[in-house]
């Protein structure tokens, strides 16, 4: 994780580092610094917390130069204290990183006696690695080259060295790393919207590449030492900083932008005159076996979501599991399956590294994400969009719901591919997924109501989130809503098993939120209610308005969402369990868009 930027400049460059780390902030928040060269000196500065405090420092102590390196962290290895905070420095090298240096403790022991560290972090040894080579005679790019030999793990790197005026050298091995091309100077970042206001021209860095960065000049080279050309990439001016605008939160904002991004999603899978799902190049799920979905967290839940569809719709038989197990339970895999690796970011090292293990066992892959520029989707067969835009609020909410519409989109591709539907029942799902934007901004309507349960639930310790069918992953994810921002603990479970053990948790006023629109699973998940019910439970019925008719009556509260086809209810119903957590977390008053303890992209396993 954390997030990493330098700049070799022409001009100064603390306050263009401190605008490129907020920018990088949904990577990590718990610490930040920058490093820079002035007159040929290393200097730097570095706060505990997010980058406001850094901003701060730097105002009553400023330093600058032309050169300079910054970092916001996410801590691994050692707390988050301001002398934990990167940049690290040894001698004459400043170092920032982002990921895991696996070998640290070997590698420190190696200096026993020698070197005195005074940081418990991993990345410190890197300094004292390349400054060691530097002290026996080598030139820096020789300590660097040899330093990154001795590493093991997965890293992006950004070193300055002091009395070495104009160099920046970087290095990437398992996480991410861009250079940005200026007038005149050149640039380092984590990814390219750390780079959006400093430059649209960006080289995203290979597997083992390392390079050496000046205002003129940029020399990359492989793994093995050889010198490469990687190809320039321009992004568009899409990844400008998103605005809060009027909303409190950006998650806010991005729970009401659902209408257009679940739409924005739809116009690419969806050919919505015609009513067809549109072909898409490179995906054919005609002679697929199975379809292995692998992912974390909330996408995971995405993923699980589609399980359902992908079975119920397409008759394809799919698996779904989280990244960070699939990749070590050395699955089974058909070469004759795909691989469908969902993650908003494309950088979750986890969900990366199992979509690395599929395409080595000759599967198919596809990668579905919100930045296209993000390294699954430079290396799976086929990059899928779900288009909802930059997603800055930690808690995932838009995106997930792009997700979803994505995969219920291509769940009818694979029917439609696969023969098992005819164009009637393709039209009518179709019709059913088009009506989706609408149903969103009805859903989001229950805003007011909502606000007055979650008085209730801001009280509770505890509570749980009960769903059948394609709505238990949504169970699943309601509870993970509530848990990140609100603190409060939240288990979702499928309805049916409750009673297998959970239910021994259900005491007088514990809340229970059942997700249960009147489909073909509606009594059998309203008689679990009932279970819940009669023990105590204080019941918040989520449905329709045909199930509030029916069922109304058993619930604590109720909450009706708009009706919809029985496949689009988990999106429909996403509105409403994600302002639940919303307005519960704002009444508790956390830090809704950056939770204690998470960022954005997690970038290590
Ligand atoms: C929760 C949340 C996380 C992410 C997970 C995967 O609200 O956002 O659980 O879904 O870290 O991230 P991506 O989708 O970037 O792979």
């Amino acid at each position: 994780m954390c997030g990493i930027i330098g700049i070799v400049g022409q001009d100064t460059v603390a306050d263009r580092l401190i605008e490129g780390l907020k920018r990088l902030e949904y990577r990590g928040y718990d610490s930040s610094g920058i490093a820079v060269l002035k007159d040929s000196k290393l200097l730097r500065s570095r706060a505990k917390g997010k980058i406001i405090a850094l901003q701060s420092r730097l105002q009553s102590h400023p330093i600058d130069g032309n050169i300079g390196i910054a970092h916001t962290r996410w801590a691994t290895h050692g707390a988050p204290t301001e002398n934990n905070a990167h940049p690290h420095f040894a001698g004459t090298v400043g170092v920032v990183h982002n990921g895991i240096i696996e070998n640290f403790t070997a590698l420190r022991e190696s200096f026993k006696g020698q070197r005195e560290f005074v940081t418990e972090t991993d990345t410190e040894v890197v300094a004292h690695l390349i400054d060691h080579e530097i002290t026996l005679g080598a030139e820096p790019i020789e300590a660097f080259r040899k330093t990154l030999k001795k590493l093991s793990g997965a890293f992006a790197l950004g070193i300055i060295i002091d009395g070495l005026d104009g160099h920046i050298y970087a290095a990437r091995r398992g996480s991410p790393l861009a250079i940005g091309l200026g007038d005149g100077e050149n640039y380092i970042g984590s990814d390219a919207i750390a780079l959006a206001s400093l430059s649209r021209d960006i080289i995203y860095l290979e597997e083992g590449d390392w390079a050496v960065i000046t205002q003129h000049k940029i020399d990359i080279f492989d793994a093995d030492d050889n010198p490469v050309v990687r190809p320039v990439t321009h992004t568009s001016g899409s990844l400008a900083a998103a605005k809060k605008g009027n909303y409190r939160h950006y998650m806010l904002k991005e729970i009401h932008e659902q209408p257009e991004t679940v739409g924005h999603a739809l116009t690419h899978y969806i050919d919505a005159f015609n009513h067809q799902a549109v072909s898409l190049e490179g995906l054919d799920f005609k002679d697929v076996s199975r379809l292995t979905i692998i992912a974390c967290g909330t996408a995971s839940y995405a993923g699980h979501v589609a399980k359902y569809w992908f079975e119920q719709i397409a008759e394809l038989p799919c698996e779904i599991d989280i990244a960070s197990e699939f990749r070590y339970r050395r699955p089974a895999l058909d070469t004759k399956g795909m691989a469908l690796a969902v993650s908003q970011s494309g950088e979750t090292a986890d969900t990366l590294a199992a979509l690395r293990y599929c395409q080595s066992k000759g599967l198919k892959t596809g990668a579905l994400v919100n930045v296209m520029t993000s390294t699954m989707a430079r290396e799976a067969d086929v990059a899928l969009p779900i288009n909802a835009g930059p997603e800055i609020g930690v808690a995932s909410t838009k995106a997930f719901t792009a997700q979803l519409t994505s995969l219920l989109a291509l769940s009818i591709l694979a029917a439609r591919q696969r023969g098992v539907i005819d164009e009637a029942r393709e039209v009518e799902l179709c019709s059913e997924l088009t009506q989706v934007p609408r149903l969103v901004s009805e859903a989001l309507l229950l805003d007011e109501d909502i606000q007055v349960l979650a008085q209730d639930l801001s009280k509770a310790t505890s509570a749980f989130y009960l769903g059948r069918g394609a709505l238990f992953p949504l169970a699943l994810e309601g509870a993970l809503k509530l848990k990140e921002i609100s603190y409060i603990h939240a288990e979702g479970y499928a309805a049916g098993e409750l009673k297998h053990g959970p239910i021994a948790l259900i005491e007088e006023g514990t809340p229970v939120i059942v997700l249960a629109p009147h489909d073909e699973l509606f009594e059998k998940t309203i008689s679990n209610m009932q279970e819940v019910a009669s023990r105590g439970a204080r019941v918040i019925l989520i449905t329709d308005p045909e199930g509030a008719l029916a069922a109304g009556h058993m619930a604590d509260s109720v909450l009706i969402s708009p009706a919809c086809a029985m496949q689009t209810a988990p999106i429909v119903l996403s509105v409403a369990i994600q302002l639940l957590a919303y307005h519960t977390a704002v009444l508790l008053g956390t830090d809704v868009d950056q939770p204690r303890n998470l960022a954005k992209s997690v970038t290590v396993e």
